[in-house]
């Protein structure tokens, strides 16, 4: 086995790897490594846009960077590390505008300045866009500029274990799709943008990539995980295939509707209506179902998304496609009919833990982007912050691993990389002399477990009912075989190798939330629905222990300037 080498691994081909990569390529041997072609990562998916303070547009001019950050901390029921907010907001009007001149194309108000949008929990139309294509075009411009900088990317490499030693990151192994190989890779600093984990749940908005692997990788190498509990669920997606509706849908002014045809937001956020927080609107939306208003349909019960009011000239200029997936997918043309919904998780807000730089507490080893809790979401995260923090958390992290480099990080040592990909090697052989035990159906079991008794509401009995569960199939995966011995393009045993790490994810997911046992932001306890500040307002971190279980340990959050207090809108 032949080790390849460089000074800087970033396995993620997103938003957040590319910027990274586009910071540290000058300077650096840079490699990308990505399980799909970059333009093909789930950044691509988002739609409604990019938030920033952009206090010379129109609507905007006496919105700050400050108010950003209050909305931000508010709408993170008082659970976001408040300075590692103020650097995302301080930083996002600069953001928005480097893209801008790196050519992505945004949509424009007639005086020639960024469009904004109004989104949810925002206290000014924040949100610039590009139709409800924003993370297309963003992808599609980052990309162009890494390979203009010529960033060395493998396309279709699946990182399958990170290599460390006594707190200190070597590199990765890795799985080439293509050859079927396993390689191991030297770095002096590895960087994970890996993304979210919305495939760990059943009804997810997320792309079929996203098990959060990544994370999971992490945690198994003895890197601590933050805040797991708290998953969010979009209020709208589309039933059956539960396909995003962007929130630009709402922010454009669609409507959400029962089946007495109320505007039933009004009983839960009068003043916002259907512009509060992605928490507040999800678990009203839910309430309206369980309580027996919603619509009956074979794919499952619904409420409406009407936007049949903003007229044929609006629904074309600003949702595109959002017109164009319902006839797609559902044969509904939302100009004429509401769109059927209903929520799914959308957003993983825990992941690997970092400080503001995007450092870990492994030496040499980084995250940014979804599959990082810096935390600038805390409880829940407010729409359009997540591409904004995918870029800036990219470029600092960038930063901070060239200040990592030059002070002189110490050379990455082979037999530690070699050890992880024959680690890989034993795991996959195993896969493939295995059981009878499929991935897809232990992955089906593993997500319907979770959208069931770790969802929007949340009680104790029903959590514990999961943790079985997930222990169960954790028993069951020791007897997963894969159906070819064939390595190339073999996208089952992927699968395979990225249940283990999906199991572990859901684990620290259903641990957390059975004990935080109060309610905040999406984590909303039956049992405990109250925000219990005194004993709560902290971050849990979980670590593997030695013999697998979960280990808690609990941080204080950082508060700057913002006083924690009552969520009205
Ligand atoms: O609804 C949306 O367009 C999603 C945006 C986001 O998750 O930030």
């Amino acid at each position: 086995m032949k080790a390849l080498s460089h000074d800087v691994l970033i396995v993620g081909g997103g938003l957040a790897g590319l910027r990274a990569a586009v910071g540290l390529c000058d300077r650096y041997n840079v490699a990308l490594m990505s399980k799909v072609h970059p333009i093909r990562s789930h950044s691509i998916a988002a739609q409604g846009g990019i938030n920033a303070a952009l206090a010379n547009n129109p609507d905007g001019r006496d919105d700050t960077w400050e108010k950003h950050a209050f909305d931000t901390i508010k709408g993170s029921d008082y659970l976001a590390d408040q300075d590692a907010v103020e650097v995302m907001c301080r930083e996002a009007p600069g953001i928005v505008y480097e893209m801008e001149h790196w050519g992505c194309p945004f949509s424009r108000f007639p005086d020639g300045s960024i469009a904004q949008r109004p989104f949810g929990g925002a206290g000014y139309p924040r949100t610039c866009y590009s139709t409800d294509l924003t993370g297309h075009v963003l992808l599609n411009t980052l990309y162009e500029r890494a390979v203009m900088k010529g960033v060395r990317v493998y396309p279709e490499w699946y990182v399958t274990a990170l290599a460390t030693d006594d707190g200190v990151c070597h590199g990765v192994a890795a799985f080439d799709l293509m050859n079927g190989e396993i390689v191991p890779i030297t770095a002096k600093a590895t960087v994970f943008a890996t993304g979210g984990y919305g495939r760990v749940y059943f009804y997810s908005t997320n792309a079929l990539i996203n098990t959060g692997s990544g994370i999971g990788i992490a945690y198994k190498a003895g890197v601590p995980l933050k805040d797991m509990e708290f998953v969010q669920f979009h209020p709208t997606g589309l039933i059956g295939t539960n396909i995003l509706m962007t929130e630009a849908c709402r922010g454009e002014g669609g409507y959400l509707v029962n089946n007495r045809g109320e505007r039933f937001m009004e009983r839960y956020a009068p003043k916002a209506m259907e512009l509060a927080p992605r928490d507040i609107v999800s678990r009203s939306i839910q309430t309206e179902i369980n309580e027996g208003r919603g619509f009956d349909h074979p794919l499952g019960t619904y409420i409406k998304l009407d936007l049949t009011h903003l007229g044929e000239k609006k629904i074309l200029a600003k949702l595109p496609g959002i017109r164009k997936i319902c006839i797609d997918f559902i044969g509904i043309d939302p100009i004429r009919e509401p769109i059927p919904i209903m929520p799914c998780q959308h957003y993983s807000m825990g992941g690997i833990d970092t400080n503001a730089k995007g450092e870990t507490e492994v030496r040499g080893f980084f995250a940014a982007g979804e599959c990082a809790c810096v935390s600038v979401h805390g409880g829940n995260r407010l729409g359009g912050n997540s591409l904004l923090e995918t870029i800036v958390f990219g470029k600092i992290a960038a930063g901070a691993v060239d200040e990592y480099l030059s002070l002189g990080a110490a050379s990455p040592k082979e037999e530690t990389v070699l050890r992880a990909a024959r680690e890989t090697e034993r795991k996959m052989a195993a896969l493939v002399a295995g059981g009878k035990e499929k991935t897809f159906s232990l992955h089906g079991e593993l997500a319907r477990t979770m959208s069931a008794n770790v969802g929007i509401f949340r009680e104790r009995a029903e959590m514990e009912k999961a943790l079985e569960e997930i222990g169960r199939i954790g028993e069951r995966y020791r007897d997963v075989g894969v159906s070819s011995p064939d390595r190339h393009m073999n996208y089952e045993l992927m699968n395979a190798v990225e249940l283990e790490y999906m199991i572990e994810v859901a684990h620290t997911i259903a641990h957390g939330a059975l004990l935080r046992e109060e309610s905040r932001g999406a984590h909303s306890r039956r049992d405990f629905p109250k925000r219990d500040d005194e004993k709560w307002m902290r971050h849990t971190v979980a670590r593997i222990s030695v013999d697998g279980s979960v280990g808690i340990s609990f941080r204080d959050v950082t508060i700057t300037r913002y006083q924690p207090m009552e969520r009205v809108y």
